[in-house]
């Protein structure tokens, strides 16, 4: 696999890395801060430090940053941006190494995700590292493998079903583990209660997984790690594989490995589902819906980062009994980042949160009329991954908040900008002017202090 194009692009822009950690009390607000809106809105993404070279730079392998804003009693009370510290990190830093040790010793900084679990901090990233657990202020703790339970590494993208309590993962292990995937479960006492080991051939680059109920989904997609790029020492070597016949795995969630079903894919790759559920069709069949954002193809001319098609939200509906996969393009809008109300995962649920990736609209559809309202943020101004927040007596999937990082094109600092799920159109109903741009990043969280306490 041969490409001309560079990394620069990834490095520029509004995706430039900051240089500078802050810590700023009482940011400036313009509106009202819902006042039960107690935690912290987290967010990860690439952020290298020092100079790296353009030609060899690959997004997904910037050094991890976090950034946070603590709100309460109608009150921003702080914004926080830090490094995640990675032991390789630490070390070019000339600080101390992190607690703890990295799965195969890797001393990457997570910069995918990052989330709040029964107490916990994490810092994630996938194919092959371990969480990095954080304090509530943000520095980094270390290395967590949850209280040894974790057999290998972990992944960027976990689901939380609100009824079990449990966190389910699809993880894999580049270059270690060729040969399988692991489906891990994590319980409310933070060890692993669950693994199921699911052999795979070809390497795919497994982003994210989808939850029903009933099944955990497995994306088994042509992207995979290419011989001729890992024999020559690139750092990222998944490409797409014609070759890889794509198709999706449903394993029962209490079963084993050999009880999946494989079903026939869209010659595709998903980054992020949206949600995913069991539903029971008119004539007694019982099948899945999952809803999720597809590229036609995905590491094929660009090998330094994911934009060179455009993400079309779909819905998929798989027939375990045939072993088939229909297709629904809902919109042909670009558009990715996709979340939803927290409590409907792995159930039946009506709306999709996305982002507008070309004009940077913040997006809700309505996956059963596929309507969509927009939110525009205005001229120059993009929104990044929204996130639902119910309101605490809420009983809908309307009632609560829509919280994005709105970043100013034009290189001016951001704003963590609240808007009422209700109408998304209007005015928001907070602004919280940040004292700095958050780079186009990847994944972050509304982490009530219920989950994680200070
Ligand atoms: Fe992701």
């Amino acid at each position: 696999m041969v490409s001309s194009v560079t990394g620069r692009k990834y490095l520029e822009g509004s995706r430039a890395p900051v240089t500078e950690e802050l810590t700023t009390y009482d940011l400036p607000i313009t509106g009202q801060i819902p006042e039960e809106l107690e935690g912290r809105w987290l967010r990860n993404g690439p952020n290298p430090y020092g100079n790296v070279d353009p030609n060899s730079y690959h997004w997904f392998l910037g050094d991890g940053m976090i950034h946070g804003v603590r709100l309460r009693g109608g009150k921003a009370e702080w914004y926080r941006n830090r490094w995640v510290r990675g032991k390789d990190l630490a070390e070019r830093l000339g600080e101390e190494p992190p607690s703890g040790e990295c799965f195969r010793n890797s001393g990457f900084s997570p910069n995918t995700s990052v989330i709040g679990h029964s107490g916990h901090t994490l810092a994630l990233v996938e194919a092959g590292i371990s969480p990095v657990s954080l304090t509530y202020e943000l520095e980094t703790i270390g290395y967590t493998n949850f209280e040894g339970t974790l057999p290998g590494a972990f992944t960027a993208h976990t689901k939380f079903d609100p009824v079990s309590e449990e966190l389910h993962g699809v993880c894999y292990t580049y270059p270690d583990i060729p040969d399988r995937v692991q489906h891990v479960v994590v319980g409310m006492d933070n060890r692993v209660k669950k693994v199921t080991d699911v052999p795979l051939d070809g390497m795919p680059m497994i982003h994210d997984m989808s939850l029903t109920e009933t099944y955990a989904l497995i994306y088994d997609l042509p992207v995979c790690v290419d011989i001729e790029m890992a024999m020559s020492g690139k750092r990222f070597p998944f490409a797409w594989n014609d070759d890889h016949q794509p198709r999706v795995g449903l394993l029962p969630r209490n079963e084993t490995a050999e009880d999946i079903i494989w079903c026939e894919a869209p010659s595709c790759y998903v980054f992020h589902p949206v949600n995913a559920f069991d539903v029971q069709t008119n004539d007694g069949t019982n099948q899945v819906v999952v809803d999720l954002c597809r590229f036609d193809r995905m590491f094929y001319s660009d090998l330094h980062g994911p934009f060179e098609s455009i993400p079309k939200l779909a819905r998929w509906t798989i027939d375990p009994t045939t072993g088939t996969v229909s297709e629904d393009i809902v919109s042909e809008q670009s558009q990715d980042f996709p979340t939803h109300d927290p409590r409907v995962v792995a159930r039946k649920y009506q709306y999709a949160y996305t982002s507008w990736l070309d004009l940077g609209h913040t997006c809700r559809t309505d996956m059963e009329t596929g309507e969509t309202i927009l939110h525009n943020h205005g001229e120059g101004r993009f929104g990044a991954e929204p996130l639902f927040i119910p309101r605490a007596d809420g009983e809908n999937e309307e009632d609560g908040w829509v919280m994005v990082v709105v970043n100013d094109q034009n290189n001016g600092p951001a704003e963590l900008v609240i808007l009422d799920a209700n109408d998304m159109t209007k005015e928001p109903v907070a602004r919280i002017h940040l004292p700095q741009r958050v780079p186009d990043g990847f994944h972050g969280s509304w982490v009530p202090d219920t989950v994680v306490s200070p």
